[in-house]
């Protein structure tokens, strides 16, 4: 990576933290910079329009600060804008995200195989694209689920409510015998305990972040931009700084402070530098009070 380059990773809100988690545990060495957009999550309700609209000043703002890789960590702002930012920036190297349908397919015993993401990854050509590639002779069940971005973002992860709406998400597709469920939205890794409590020991859940994170370290390492001590394998992590990692976010910056230390490990949310940004107009900027 060059010098002051760094990984540029963004999602609505805290969603992109389970995939940039794993970036930072594949690649201890890498400097990130996290951008949460909380003033507009979720996304999976919007129309396509705007999240490309959120997805492009996001990515304007990451560039402005020097990414030299940016991460789609959103199934919903992939579906809406990734072919839009490839397009508009193409000498940037973009790694997005699309529901694991191949991994499951391949895997499934029982014919049956089971999607859950929000409604605008649905709509997307991304997803119309996957299943053509992808489904075979298999039973695809797609549900979208409002309601569980929300539920992640106030770190209700194990509650009542939440396993109640779970499982009127997740009944169906138990009836239709799935064996492989994909998590097709980077909030619902948070919600694995509970979904692997409901779907039982017959289905395997399967989270795209550790090979979305390899195809981060594959990028960087095609491009020569991986740091030279990151790409000597005997290397230890070099001691961190503070700003090694760096969070935004649109909406309040104490609230996110307070829920990343319950959604990540205390080694990776110690002490998180947390800044605010805001959007006059579709632009994204940091705000100077
Ligand atoms: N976590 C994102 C995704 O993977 C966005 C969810 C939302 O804001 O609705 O789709």
């Amino acid at each position: 990576m060059e010098e002051g380059g760094f990984i540029g990773v963004f999602d609505s809100g805290v969603g992109g933290l389970s995939v940039w988690s794993e970036i930072v545990r594949q690649l201890p060495h890498e400097r990130t910079v996290y951008v949460a957009d909380q003033a507009h999550v979720p996304y999976g309700c919007r129309s396509l329009d705007e999240v490309r609209a959120f997805a492009e000043g996001i990515t304007r703002f990451l560039l402005d600060q020097g990414a030299a890789i940016i991460v789609v960590a959103s199934n919903t702002a992939s579906a809406a804008a990734l072919y839009h930012l490839r397009k508009t920036f193409p000498r940037v190297p973009f790694v997005g995200m699309e529901p694991a349908l191949k991994p499951a397919v391949e895997r499934t015993g029982t014919g049956a195989v089971g999607v859950i993401a929000t409604p605008a990854t649905f709509q997307g050509e991304l997803f119309t694209n996957l299943v053509k590639r992808c489904n075979g002779d298999v039973r695809l069940h797609s549900q979208a689920c409002p309601g569980l971005v929300e539920v992640v973002e106030a770190g209700a992860l194990d509650c009542t409510e939440t396993e109640s709406l779970l499982k009127s998400y997740l009944s169906p597709m138990i009836e239709a015998d799935i064996d492989q469920l994909v998590l097709g939205c980077t909030h619902y890794p948070f919600l694995r305990p509970v979904i692997e409590r409901l779907m039982g020991p017959g289905t395997t859940v399967i989270d795209p972040a550790p090979s979305v994170a390899r195809q981060v370290a594959n990028v960087l390492t095609q491009q020569g931009t991986r740091t030279a001590m990151a790409s000597s394998t005997d290397s230890k992590p070099r001691c961190r700084h503070e700003a090694d990692h760096i969070f935004y976010t649109s909406s309040d910056v104490a609230a996110f402070s307070h829920v990343i230390k319950q959604l990540l490990s205390p080694s990776l949310a110690d002490r998180p530098v947390v800044r605010p940004v805001v959007w006059p107009a579709d632009r994204m900027e940091m705000r100077v009070d």
